[in-house]
């Protein structure tokens, strides 16, 4: 895969001859950028007006079926499954053959008990057997941030322990999707380090897996990133999604708007564009909310395109 950044003057030319991505007939974006496209409507009637193939990477979050409502409305986790479906099919139609979708969705307790909903579970089932997606891999996405929810369960009986994560299930097309895990490889621990200077001796752990003594050089440039999505700088470890002070949300505050209740951080999409695209490559997010997937393709330098139905 080649992801050469583009120079000023490549971008340049890139800019003058800008237009929409794909012009859908009787659809104006809501606003454009060097890269991208957001459009205010139904992301669905928005899918249905892209050419099928034409897409490389869906990653979104829709809203999750909680059984308490956020400002933009939550659909209920027995018509979770119904509701997404045709999202779904639509996902999947105008995916290119290699093209991945990353799906990012919450779990939830049952109203009135402390015990779990499976409605993520039976929506991943419905998305590999119904729609025929394949399940590339399931990733989990670590926010510490999470409130302690239920009160109920988790802070007044304490019954349950903190919920912090999330689950993001990676979707493709065929079997083999367009994925370079060394787009985002982290850094070596200090442990691996000292193993590398130091060396290691052939040996078979107890699981019987064979070490070789070639197996700490570590000069791959970094070592594989596991599916927990984490961030802490410069490596993706470790975050919340409740940054206060980030550009989003003071520009949010500077002109009255209410800032998106459910956003996630850039760290997420970041990880599974570099991950799962190239460079020019087209992002999709139906439900783009604050648009942070836009925000990372831009900077990144995908073409993307955006969907939300709520103007703010
Ligand atoms: C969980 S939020 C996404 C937040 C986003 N990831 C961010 O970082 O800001 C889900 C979004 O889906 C939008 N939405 C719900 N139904 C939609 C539809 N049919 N078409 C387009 N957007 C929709 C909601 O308005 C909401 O902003």
């Amino acid at each position: 895969m080649l992801n050469i950044e583009k120079t000023g003057e490549q971008l340049d030319l890139l800019e003058k001859s800008r237009k929409p991505r794909f012009p859908l007939p009787g659809k104006e974006p809501f606003y454009s950028t060097r890269f991208g496209d957001a459009y205010l409507g139904d992301s669905l009637e928005v899918m249905q007006a892209l050419p099928e193939g034409s897409v490389n990477l869906v990653v979104t979050s829709p809203p999750y079926a909680l059984h308490f409502k956020k400002a933009y409305g939550n659909v209920d986790k027995k018509e979770y499954v119904e509701w997404f479906l045709p999202f779904a099919f639509e996902v999947k139609r105008i995916l290119v053959d290699d093209g991945s979708f990353v799906l990012n969705i919450g779990g939830s307790y049952n109203p009135g008990s402390p015990t779990r909903s499976l409605y993520h579970f039976k929506l991943l089932i419905e998305l590999v057997e119904s729609v025929g997606f394949h399940l590339a891999q399931e990733c989990f996405w670590y926010n510490p941030a999470k409130m302690p929810v239920p009160a109920e369960w988790v802070t007044v009986r304490r019954i349950r322990i903190r919920d912090s994560v999330e689950y993001v299930w990676w979707l493709s097309r065929s079997q083999h999707p367009k994925a370079n895990n060394r787009a985002v490889l982290k850094s070596y621990s200090a442990d691996m380090q000292r193993l590398n200077g130091r060396g290691v001796r052939g040996t078979t752990r107890p699981s019987g897996h064979n070490i070789k003594s070639s197996f700490a050089r570590i000069d791959a440039g970094g070592s594989i990133p596991p599916n927990v999505i984490e961030e802490v700088p410069p490596d993706l470890l470790k975050f919340g999604n409740n940054a206060a002070n980030d550009s989003y949300t003071l520009k949010c505050k500077k002109q009255g708007i209410t800032v998106h209740p459910a956003r996630f951080p850039a760290a997420l999409p970041e990880f599974f564009i570099k991950f799962l695209t190239d460079i020019d490559d087209v992002v999709l997010d139906p439900f783009a909310g604050s648009n942070t997937t836009g925000s990372v393709a831009e900077r990144l330098q995908r073409r993307w395109i955006a969907v939300d139905n709520v103007k703010e």
